[in-house]
């Protein structure tokens, strides 16, 4: 099998791209033969996507397997007035506020089809989502235990700055500056 990893812009976020982002996303998070799971899919491609386009510093990235869309990560900058920030600064303690959140790029999802997990996918989506970006501080929110994600940022420089931010899930972090110079 032969995965590539496409960057694109708000304007190449078309119909047939947000449908494939939703089938990976229904695949990945629901359970495609529940309503509410194709709900919850089908809100995030037309609504929470299309609102997080539109914010400043917006960046995709596609992994296509042998011509299929099998895995997805995004994010934007963060900064008050938008609502995980502001959450944030109220829930953190102050001295990870004063140093992490404001103009950090922030890693809002990656996930990947069910049907391509285990082959390296998430790294590949992760390195090229992190290069070269220009914020100088990354965050994020997943589950630190001992699964794919938390393995997959622990081997990239990412660090668990509060363990419990947002019941089971842990605020992460990585210096983008430290990393630009390894
Ligand atoms: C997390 C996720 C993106 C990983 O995707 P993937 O392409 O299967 O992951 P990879 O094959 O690149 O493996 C990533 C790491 O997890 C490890 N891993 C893979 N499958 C694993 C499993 N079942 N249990 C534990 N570790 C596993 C890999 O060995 C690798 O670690 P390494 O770099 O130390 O070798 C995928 O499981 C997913 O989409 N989960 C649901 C969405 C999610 O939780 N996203 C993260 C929050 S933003």
């Amino acid at each position: 099998m032969t995965t590539t990893v496409r960057t694109l812009t708000r304007r190449q976020v078309d119909r047939g791209v947000r449908d494939a982002m939703a089938r990976v996303y229904l695949a990945g998070y629901g359970d495609p033969a529940l309503a509410e799971s194709r709900l919850d899919a089908d809100n995030f491609a037309t609504s929470t996507l299309r609102r997080h386009s539109r914010r400043t510093g917006f960046r995709l990235v596609v992994a296509v397997t042998d011509g299929t869309v099998s895995g997805f990560g995004y994010g934007f900058t963060g900064g008050s007035g938008q609502f995980w920030s502001d959450w944030l600064t109220g829930a953190a303690p102050d001295d990870i506020v004063s140093t992490w959140v404001g103009d950090h790029f922030e890693l809002v999802d990656l996930v990947v089809h069910p049907d391509h997990r285990g082959q390296g996918i998430s790294g590949l989506l992760h390195d090229h989502l992190v290069e070269g970006l220009p914020q100088e501080k990354a965050l994020l929110a997943t589950t630190p235990d001992e699964g794919p994600a938390a393995r997959l940022y622990a081997g990239r420089g990412w660090q668990v700055l509060v363990p419990e931010i947002d019941g089971a899930k842990a605020l992460y972090g990585l210096d983008l500056r430290a990393e630009a110079l390894r």
